[in-house]
């Protein structure tokens, strides 16, 4: 059996690199908005080097998940006027930029204040800034935008997906779930073979 998508749904790894990380940015989002108000602790410093390590570990999964794309493809689009197909490639592709921008802009914040960064305390993440000020708080004012323009993106993306599943009724949410969590809606997997 072949790992890549077939021509009616996502693969498991397509699957699985899509709904992880779906569960790491909720948590990110969780430890970004609550770190920053935290008092100076010794806890606070463990929150933040969780928040950066789990940054860096979805930098690393959006390139692999984008090779593997590039290498398995996608399934066939389904039938959808061409303005819907127009808005879905240009807001995954936002997406897929806003996967690596937004923990590119959090390690030039990390590296811009000169805070010595060891990744789940294992191994030291070099600089990507030199250590400014200026460039510090800029990235910051970045970093933060980009959040809430992800934030934006993937609310319009999530209720697009939902709105396929129950308005349309067609096959866009299931076929990037497990195939007993949804039935496909697309009369090639439907059907009963005669
Ligand atoms: C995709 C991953 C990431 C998400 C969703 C995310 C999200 C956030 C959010 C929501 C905040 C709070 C912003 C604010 O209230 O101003 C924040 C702050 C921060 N993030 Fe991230 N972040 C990510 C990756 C990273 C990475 C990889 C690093 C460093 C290596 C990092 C370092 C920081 C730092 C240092 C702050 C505190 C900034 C401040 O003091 O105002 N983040 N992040
Ligand atoms: C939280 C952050 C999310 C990110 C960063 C994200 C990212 C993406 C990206 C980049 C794609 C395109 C895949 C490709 O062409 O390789 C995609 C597809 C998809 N996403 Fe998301 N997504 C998120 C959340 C969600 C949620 C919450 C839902 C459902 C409620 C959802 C449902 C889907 C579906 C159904 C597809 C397949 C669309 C199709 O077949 O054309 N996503 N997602």
């Amino acid at each position: 059996m072949s790992l890549k998508n077939s021509a009616d749904r996502w693969d498991g790894v397509s699957q699985l690199f899509h709904w992880v990380i779906v569960a790491l940015l909720l948590v990110m989002a969780y430890l970004g908005l609550t770190m920053t108000d935290l008092p100076n602790s010794a806890h606070k410093a463990k929150v933040y080097a969780l928040h950066k390590s789990i940054g860096l570990a979805i930098l690393a999964l959006a390139a692999l998940r984008l090779l593997w794309r590039l290498h398995a493809g996608r399934p066939r689009e389904l039938a959808m006027p061409r303005w819907q197909q127009r808005m879905a490639t240009l807001t995954h592709a936002v997406l897929y930029a806003l996967l690596f921008a937004l923990p590119l802009s959090g390690w030039v914040v990390n590296s811009a204040s000169g805070f010595p960064l060891r990744w789940f305390g294992l191994v030291r993440v070099p600089a990507i800034a030199p250590r400014d000020a200026a460039l510090n708080a800029l990235s910051k004012e970045v970093h933060d935008v980009l959040f809430w323009t992800l934030a934006v993106v993937v609310l319009v993306h999530a209720t697009a997906a939902v709105w396929h599943h129950v308005v349309q009724r067609d096959a866009t949410l299931a076929r990037m779930l497990p195939r007993r969590w949804l039935r496909l809606r697309s009369p090639t997997e439907d059907a009963p073979h005669a």
